[in-house]
């Protein structure tokens, strides 16, 4: 069917049942599990292919997401090449302690794969299952939404406007995305909150310094070391906030990684070259509720999580498993009941998430300075410290969240 080509005025290209905003983890689980149930959609990306399946960021995959994606046949690449990871170690001025959290808790585990892996991964099956994925497509506008005909309009690699219409959209591009600023202002309510912490995040090449993921908690600032490849490993470094991702020449980066992860007592880091440095500011917010009209929003685009715990693209998968199956009830089954209780379903378990995620910042970073607040503050992490160390119960419960949605 031929797009028109002029914005606003001409028909809009009657493109799918459901048009999706952004590839990225969230958009593509959507958009396969659609696939899947025979609903028809279209996924716009503003990003090329490469950029989108070479864009390293999480790795940490959930049971629940290595279920949905199990279940739904997109798990062949990270069930061959993922590795199992089911122990944590915190490192303090009193030593170090391991979780082994795969057998604490629920008794899971997570599933270690790069999150460009899976980006590659889903855009492979989406295509093979027919797909329509179009890369370098900016979706520039949102309306309609509330009525019968949402449309999205987009641009084209050449410039040119197109309209696409849909029965329903999702939004699944990101915090800085479209669909966000396509929700009236009063019609969401929107809670932030700035956690003042923020993280240097290194990807090096150089193989894991150490078994497990390691917290160290240190008076200079928080480090933290994640396994990704077996050629590449994820640090992190806590710097003031507006400090540049350049400002520490590599030989400083490794210098203060040891320093805070205490090498001297536990064993040197497996130093390479930095191969990518940004810096990550701790936020986070949650819309509520996550729908408006027919425009329904997943990912981060619904919710901004803080890393500390890893849940971002886990939250992600989940949000896409109950959209998809709401979506598939209202176009295949007449039932917009499942659609109506989306924000509902969800939100509670985005709020779990969202609360340990806080809980383990205040365990990771202490305030600096010597006056009672921060003094107080420290002491008050100390004793966090200590019950995750000794109470067996504090344990389960802490597993249970980790690898938990
Ligand atoms: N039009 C089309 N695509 C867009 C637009 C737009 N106007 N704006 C953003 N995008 C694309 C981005 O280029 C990106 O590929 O939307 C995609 C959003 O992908 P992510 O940022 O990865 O967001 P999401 O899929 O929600 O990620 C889930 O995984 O690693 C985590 O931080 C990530 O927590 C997040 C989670």
């Amino acid at each position: 069917m031929p797009a028109s080509t002029v914005p606003g005025t001409a028909a809009a290209e009657d493109a799918a049942e459901v048009v999706i905003v952004g590839a990225g983890p969230a958009g593509l689980v959507l958009g396969n599990l659609l696939l899947g149930a025979g609903v028809r959609c279209t996924v716009l990306e503003r990003q090329s292919r490469a950029h989108v399946e070479q864009r390293a960021r999480a790795g940490f995959l959930a049971a629940n997401t290595v279920r949905v994606l199990t279940e739904n046949g997109l798990a062949d690449g990270l069930l061959k090449d993922g590795r199992q990871h089911d122990t944590c170690a915190f490192r303090t001025d009193r030593g170090e302690f391991h979780l082994d959290y795969g057998s604490l808790g629920r008794g899971e585990a997570h599933t270690v794969y790069p999150q460009q892996h899976l980006v590659r991964d889903l855009v492979a099956e989406f295509l093979a299952r027919g797909g329509d994925l179009r890369f370098e497509t900016p979706v520039v506008g949102i309306t309609g939404i509330t009525g019968d005909h949402p449309a999205v309009t987009a641009q084209s690699a050449d410039g040119t406007l197109h309209r696409l219409s849909a029965r329903f959209v999702a939004g699944g591009d990101g915090r800085h995305g479209t669909a966000r600023t396509a929700v009236p202002a009063g019609a969401v309510r929107r809670y932030r909150r700035d956690h003042g912490v923020t993280w240097l995040a290194l990807l090096a090449a150089a193989p894991q310094s150490m078994g497990p993921v390691a917290y160290a908690v240190h008076e200079d600032g928080f480090a933290g070391h994640m396994a990704r490849t077996p050629d590449i490993t994820r640090y992190y470094l806590q710097v003031p906030r507006g400090e540049s991702p350049d400002a520490r020449p590599d030989a400083r980066i490794w210098a203060d990684l040891a320093h805070r992860m205490r090498a001297d007592r536990h064993g040197p880091l497996h130093e390479g070259p930095i191969v990518e440095r940004r810096t990550v500011e701790m936020t986070s917010d949650v819309l509520d509720p996550i729908q408006y009209g027919r425009l329904f929003l997943v990912g981060d685009a619904a919710g901004l999580i803080s890393p500390a715990a890893a849940k971002g693209a886990n939250l992600a998968v989940m949000e896409a498993e109950i959209l998809a199956r709401g979506l598939t009830a209202a176009l295949r089954g007449g039932d917009e009941q499942p659609l109506a209780r989306y924000s509902a379903d969800c939100l509670p378990r985005i709020w779990r998430a969202q609360e340990f995620s806080h809980w383990m910042i205040n365990l990771l970073h202490g305030p600096a300075g010597s006056d009672d607040d921060a003094v107080f503050l420290r002491a008050l992490q100390q004793a966090r410290l200590e019950s995750l160390q000794t109470s067996r119960r504090h344990q389960d419960h802490f597993a249970e969240n980790y690898v938990g949605i």
